[in-house]
């Protein structure tokens, strides 16, 4: 089937007890048993929920995956992947991640014995310098945020393969309608659903799609154990977003080119990031392993001062976290959402004073443009 009509279809049918075309929402903790040990396949809402079931299944078909497996949130979700290894593990991460990311590595599973090397992921050779025998996995996000900075799943995979380690990509920039990683030989795929899948900025989510039975087995078992499970409201919301995720992503793409080429003629702007346009270093790698560029733009603009007049200036663009609601927002990424990375390790990725993240909504492309040239002008 198409990614549309998966994304319409996939993992829901009509509600065998009424025909309802929308999988009902269980708001339910519990389920009555027929006789001891006896029942529909449901016993307690920890362990399984028909709407989250639902919504898991949908998206792992469009990731091209055969399991989903849902959390409370994409950190919860990273949580997970990190609770399947022991201590004494190492994990080799993209350097630049989601400063969330970097946080629950450095400031909590640390202190279980397990061990992190943060390196420039998209240069291989770095990664396999970062080997050690106690290396069990490679965490990466492709493209980064907020730098955009990609890394080869293939080479990734490949050297997985060769040295035995499971791999994970953070998908949550390209949406499982850009990049399907699966298909590139990589284990795990994680998602915060709070972005493009939700897409309506009213839910915080997360996921983690396989096609290996045995860390879907893993991955089920604690997400009951450790309890980090997603409420059945949100993951009808999720369930219902999925279906317009092609659409969405489409318009975002469309109108976040039309942005990122209009940054780059002007004067005020000393340097743009986004993987569509053929100034960016890797828009090659782009081009081979995703099937669109997304909905985020990122722009130097020289000074902290700078950034904070456009940030304040923005009539149409709201100044907040998150990304990737239907709805353009703006982040100052070292103040905002990145705070929690050293200054030392900013200053090295480019993630400066002066940095501006966009995540281009689906508001008409000629207003945006407007936007952002009347807040450009804020500059002085
Ligand atoms: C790329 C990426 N991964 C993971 C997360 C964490 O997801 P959540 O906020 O749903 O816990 C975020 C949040 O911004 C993100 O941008």
């Amino acid at each position: 089937m198409g990614f549309q009509t998966d994304s319409i279809h996939a993992g829901q049918q009509p509600d065998p007890s009424t025909g309802a075309i929308m999988t009902p929402i269980f708001q339910t903790s519990t389920f009555v048993q027929d006789s001891i040990g006896k029942h529909k396949g449901y016993e307690y809402a920890r362990t399984q929920n028909p709407t989250r079931q639902a919504m898991e299944k949908n998206i792992a078909v469009l990731e091209k995956g055969k399991h989903g497996i849902a959390f409370a949130s994409g950190l919860a979700a990273i949580s997970a992947i990190i609770q399947m290894l022991k201590s004494g593990d190492h994990v080799i991460c993209s350097d630049n991640v989601y400063g969330g990311t970097y946080r629950v590595f450095e400031a909590v599973f640390k202190k279980f014995g397990l061990s992190f090397s943060f390196v420039d992921t998209s240069d291989i050779e770095q990664v396999k310098k970062a080997f050690t025998a106690q290396t069990q996995l490679i965490f990466v996000e492709t493209p980064t945020n907020p730098m955009l900075t990609l890394t080869s799943l293939s080479a990734i995979a490949g050297l997985a393969r060769e040295k035995g380690c499971l791999t994970v990509v953070d998908n949550t920039f390209m949406s499982p309608y850009f990049q399907n990683p699966l298909t590139f030989d990589i284990d795990m795929v994680v998602h915060s659903s709070t972005k493009y899948l939700n897409g309506h900025s009213d839910v915080v989510g997360g996921i983690v799609l396989t096609r290996r039975d045995d860390l879907a087995e893993k991955l089920f078992y604690l997400q009951n154990a450790a309890g980090a499970v997603p409420g059945p409201q949100d993951c009808f919301l999720i369930l219902r977003a999925t279906k317009t995720l092609a659409l969405r992503m489409r318009e975002h793409e469309k109108n976040a080119l039309a942005v990122a080429r209009y940054l780059e003629k002007h004067p005020r702007v000393e340097r743009v990031y986004y993987p569509g346009l053929s100034s960016h270093p890797q828009h090659q790698l782009a081009r081979e392993q995703m099937s669109g560029f997304g909905g985020i733009v990122s722009m130097e603009l020289g000074s902290l001062d700078n950034a904070r007049k456009f940030a304040e200036a923005v009539r149409i663009f709201s100044l907040a976290e998150s990304l990737g609601g239907v709805e353009s927002l703006v982040d100052h990424p070292a103040i905002m959402t990145h705070a929690s990375v050293p200054r030392e390790e900013r200053m090295r990725m480019g993630l400066t004073d002066g940095l501006i993240r966009l995540s281009v909504g689906v508001e008409d492309e000629e207003d945006l443009l407007a936007d952002v040239e009347q807040a450009l002008a804020a500059i002085g």
